[in-house]
């Protein structure tokens, strides 16, 4: 898989690029690219932003730069692109992302993801070079290099090469393995400490029970939080997990 993020903050990657599982990613062959507007402006000392129309706090990015780095990026018509990739906005108000999102980003070949800073993109760049806008959640936050490395982190997560044992991102929390529920708890040593002691069925060795123990604390975690289990109403029995 390849990600192109569009950035003013190129630099704020490199800490991300080298963290275990995106370096993993990167070394199975999965690409992670950012761009930065500023080196495509057509404009004047580096300009990328402007004054909002009729007034208000804040700068807009400007849609003549962003078509400027997309065009050099890709060599085509930022509005004919929409039909060859995924081009995602990041942005407040945009679809939230969730574990079903990742997955659907994880299957793709490429992504772009444009992230902005100031009060946003000029609406034109929403309307017609953005297939999509996402969301990492209800707050606002003062730029979408944050939500952009968010879905970076989640769907490399997901991809091969990843993750040292390639099942811990197939039974986490909110994953279909788990019916959409949160996942169960984790102790490790020491067995107990200052008195609170590990569940005992997970010292027992006995792989039957603790898998039925554990999606029962999955399960009855998804009734405290009211997250999953889904509606569809399939049972938690794990598939083809062994
Ligand atoms: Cl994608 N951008 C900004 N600026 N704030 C956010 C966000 C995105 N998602 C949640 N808050």
């Amino acid at each position: 898989m390849e990600i192109d993020v569009f950035t003013l903050f190129p630099q704020a990657f490199e800490w991300f690029r080298a963290q275990r599982h995106v370096a993993g990613a990167l070394a199975h062959g999965h690409h992670l690219a950012c761009i930065n507007y500023r080196d495509h402006t057509p404009l004047k000392a580096g300009q990328v932003d402007d004054e909002p129309f009729g007034g208000g706090a804040g700068m807009v990015l400007r849609v003549d730069v962003v078509e400027a780095a997309l065009r050099a990026r890709y060599g085509t018509d930022p509005v004919d692109l929409r039909q060859q990739r995924r081009v995602i906005a990041m942005t407040p108000t945009g679809r939230v992302l969730d574990d079903a999102m990742v997955d659907e980003l994880a299957a793709l070949e490429s992504l772009t993801l444009l992230s902005g800073r100031y009060e946003g993109f000029d609406q034109r760049v929403l309307d017609h070079f953005a297939t999509e806008e996402v969301s990492i959640g209800r707050y606002v936050l003062a730029g979408g290099e944050i939500p952009a490395m968010a879905v970076c982190d989640a769907v490399f997560r997901k991809l091969p090469g990843a993750l040292g044992d390639a099942n811990s991102a197939v039974e986490e929390s909110f994953s279909r393995a788990l019916d959409g529920a949160p996942e169960y708890p984790h102790y490790t040593r020491p067995a107990e400490y200052r008195g609170w002691q590990v569940p005992e069925v997970l010292l027992s060795g006995h792989h039957a029970r603790i898998r039925q123990w554990r999606l029962e604390q999955s399960a009855s975690r998804a009734q405290a939080s009211g997250h999953g289990p889904r509606a569809s109403g399939r049972e938690a029995d794990g598939g083809s997990l062994p």
